[in-house]
């Protein structure tokens, strides 16, 4: 392995707590609950981005790009992350967003623009076609743009989970601590990449699973698929000898609820069980939805109580502010 010779452009503070939830295992009358707060990694409001993106906008300094080009939904937390990094590194930063611009543009919106990014606003099926063209648009000009696919989620943006699991590995180490089984939301796969090639790589003996917050099952091959294949472009990105199948991920289906980013009891649950039983905030779109599905998962009896189990959180707090209504 060669991490230390990749191109890394510092954004996170690191290393993210690992803290304990008791109120809420007591709650639930579960297994020993531990919270991983990468909702604190320290870039704007934080979240699993920053760590992909040290990676990213390492690489795009190093090709000598004067702008990052992304897209995502209307409250992508990728969108603003990119959008902060960008304004932290000099570059500038070009976003597509699905759909509309609101009347009120909060929650990671308001973000993005206090960055400066530039917000291109496009229909969901147009977006791709507008991703491949804006780069030449921006070439035309002069600039120099460095393209970062939806979500940060290529072998590039992986390495920051795999960087995050040795993290982890040496917290466990150094505590005593034992973990039986650790979960987290999954969507565009790139943290859950990172994370199953870390495993493997650090020797991580536990369970993962991706709780997928926007798929059902019968997409199952194609995301797995999708996941080893992004974890295999990772491995040969940081020299790793790893090489993942789709049979190594494993994610659990059935959450997805009304859709992506519509709120139901499941989340609003969720998110009211965090904030009063341990004063953390989950957003309603991904770790709030993932924290749900692990809730559903303890009162099924999935784990047994004198286990451990590592929940994941991957920040999204910003969104909270544009799903007011849905929240009250
Ligand atoms: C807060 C949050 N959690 C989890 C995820 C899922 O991560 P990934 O896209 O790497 O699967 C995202 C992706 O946008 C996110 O914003």
């Amino acid at each position: 392995m060669h991490i230390e010779k990749l191109t890394r452009f510092q954004l996170a503070q690191l290393p993210t707590p690992i803290e304990k939830l008791p109120r809420l295992s007591r709650e639930l009358g579960g297994p020993e609950l531990l919270i991983k707060r990468d909702d604190q990694t320290g870039l704007a409001f934080g979240g699993n981005k920053t760590r992909k993106l040290e990676f990213l906008v390492g690489d795009a300094l190093a090709q000598g790009a004067d702008t990052l080009v992304t897209a995502g939904a209307a409250q992508s937390n990728h969108c603003r992350q990119t959008a902060a990094a960008a304004a932290k590194a000099g570059l500038q930063c070009e976003l597509i967003l699905n759909g509309k611009k609101p009347d009120v543009p909060n929650g990671n919106l308001l973000l993005n623009h206090l960055f400066g990014a530039r917000e291109h606003w496009i229909d969901r099926p147009q977006r791709a076609a507008k991703l491949r063209e804006l780069p030449g648009q921006l070439r035309a000009q002069g600039r120099k743009p460095y393209v970062i696919g939806v979500g940060g989620s290529n072998g590039v943006g992986a390495t920051g989970y795999v960087v995050a699991m040795i993290e982890l590995m040496e917290q466990l180490r150094v505590s005593g601590q034992r973990v039986d089984h650790m979960l987290f939301g999954t969507s565009s796969g790139g943290t859950q990449a990172g994370i199953e090639l870390g495993a493997r790589i650090t020797g991580f003996n536990g369970t993962v699973h991706g709780l997928s917050i926007d798929k059902s099952e019968p997409e199952h091959l194609e995301y797995e698929t999708e996941v080893a294949q992004i974890g295999n472009e990772c491995a040969a990105y940081v020299g790793s000898d790893v090489r993942l199948t789709r049979a190594d991920i494993k994610v659990v289906y059935g959450y997805m609820g009304e859709g992506y980013g519509v709120v139901g009891d499941l989340e609003r649950e969720a998110i009211r069980l965090m904030a009063r039983f341990e004063g953390i905030v989950l957003d309603p779109v991904y770790a709030g939805r993932a924290f749900g599905a692990l809730v559903d998962l303890i009162r099924k009896g999935v784990f047994k109580r004198h286990e451990t189990v590592l929940f994941w959180h991957t920040g999204g707090s910003p969104a909270l502010f544009a799903y007011a209504n849905e929240l009250l």
